[in-house]
């Protein structure tokens, strides 16, 4: 089954979806016309550079095709979603649906559920991801080979670890853009002209840091810097006195405590419905 299995992306037109589409083509983990999209509007988000690839607007159809599933709609869309994909290899990339939630809604006992990122886009996702027992150890080596064609993955074993995970990093480059405005907003309150305050604070966030793993651990760095005692360990200390790690804690674990409850399933009398039979 693993050996070239057909991909099946249910929601391979958005943002995610296209970008792991078009990463698995780039990287010929997948041949054109092993794989297989769906969403409703059946539009092709690949071009004329992929016209092999067949978009269709039956997921039902596209689950008969195909022996891995990805779902990559988002959550409140998954309850439209009926399908019935027993014996086949399901990853979902659903924020906040657990992995019994895709078991009892696809009917596969095969199921991985993945966390990416934005970063996809350029290569660059860390993906955690989770298995039910039932997953074979075959299946896991694919996966984990699926998902470093868009960056890399680790596996995790709860799904606390993965709600964590899914505030920590499915929120992509979130936090980075809120300390970028945030330096932006201080440099211009500050006094500086707006048009420089805003390339200082993306030279900042966006390409000094590319130092940070290019040679140099964050906590070498942070020891070097804070060990010159000159103007950067200043105003490092000043932010960690004013609560910068009390700052993180509470934006994770409020991201935490959403990715842990936003299953449209929990409590609902539709989780029972289970998946499409035919
Ligand atoms: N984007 C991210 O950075 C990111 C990060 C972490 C996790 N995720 C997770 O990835 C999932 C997808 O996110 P996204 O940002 O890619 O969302 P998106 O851009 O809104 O894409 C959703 C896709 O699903 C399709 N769709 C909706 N209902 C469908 C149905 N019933 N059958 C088939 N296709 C359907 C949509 O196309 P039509 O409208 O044409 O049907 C669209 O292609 C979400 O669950 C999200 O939690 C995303």
């Amino acid at each position: 089954m693993f050996d070239e299995p057909t991909i099946g992306i249910i929601g391979g037109s958005g943002w995610l979806g296209r970008s792991i589409a078009s990463a698995m083509l780039d990287k010929a983990f997948v041949q054109p016309d092993a794989l297989v999209l769906s969403n409703r509007s059946a539009s092709n988000p690949l071009g004329a550079k992929w016209s092999q690839v067949t978009v269709m607007r039956d997921n039902q159809a596209l689950v008969e095709r195909c022996d891995v599933i990805i779902v990559s709609v988002r959550a409140e869309q998954f309850v439209d979603v009926k399908i019935f994909a027993e014996n086949r290899l399901v990853i979902s990339l659903m924020a906040g649906v657990s992995l019994e939630d895709v078991v009892q809604r696809t009917g596969s006992r095969q199921v991985i559920r993945a966390m990416a990122n934005a970063a996809a886009e350029i290569g660059k996702s860390y993906t955690p991801w989770l298995v039910t027992q039932e997953v074979t150890d075959e299946q896991k080596a694919f996966a984990q080979q699926l998902f470093e064609t868009f960056g890399s993955a680790d596996e995790v074993f709860t799904e606390h670890q993965l709600n964590y995970l899914t505030a920590l990093v499915g929120t992509g480059p979130a936090y980075p853009a809120l300390l970028a405005r945030s330096l932006f907003q201080q440099a211009v309150t500050s006094g500086l002209p707006p048009a420089i305050a805003l390339r200082a604070a993306n030279a900042v966030v966006v390409d000094a840091s590319q130092l940070i793993g290019n040679g140099h651990s964050v906590d070498e760095l942070l020891q070097v810097l804070i060990s010159y005692r000159g103007v950067t360990a200043a105003g490092l200390e000043a932010m960690i006195a004013y609560g910068f790690d009390k700052t993180i804690k509470a934006g994770l674990d409020s991201a935490t405590s959403v990715a842990s409850s936003m299953s449209p399933f929990a409590h609902s009398a539709d989780t029972k419905e289970g998946p499409m039979t035919r």
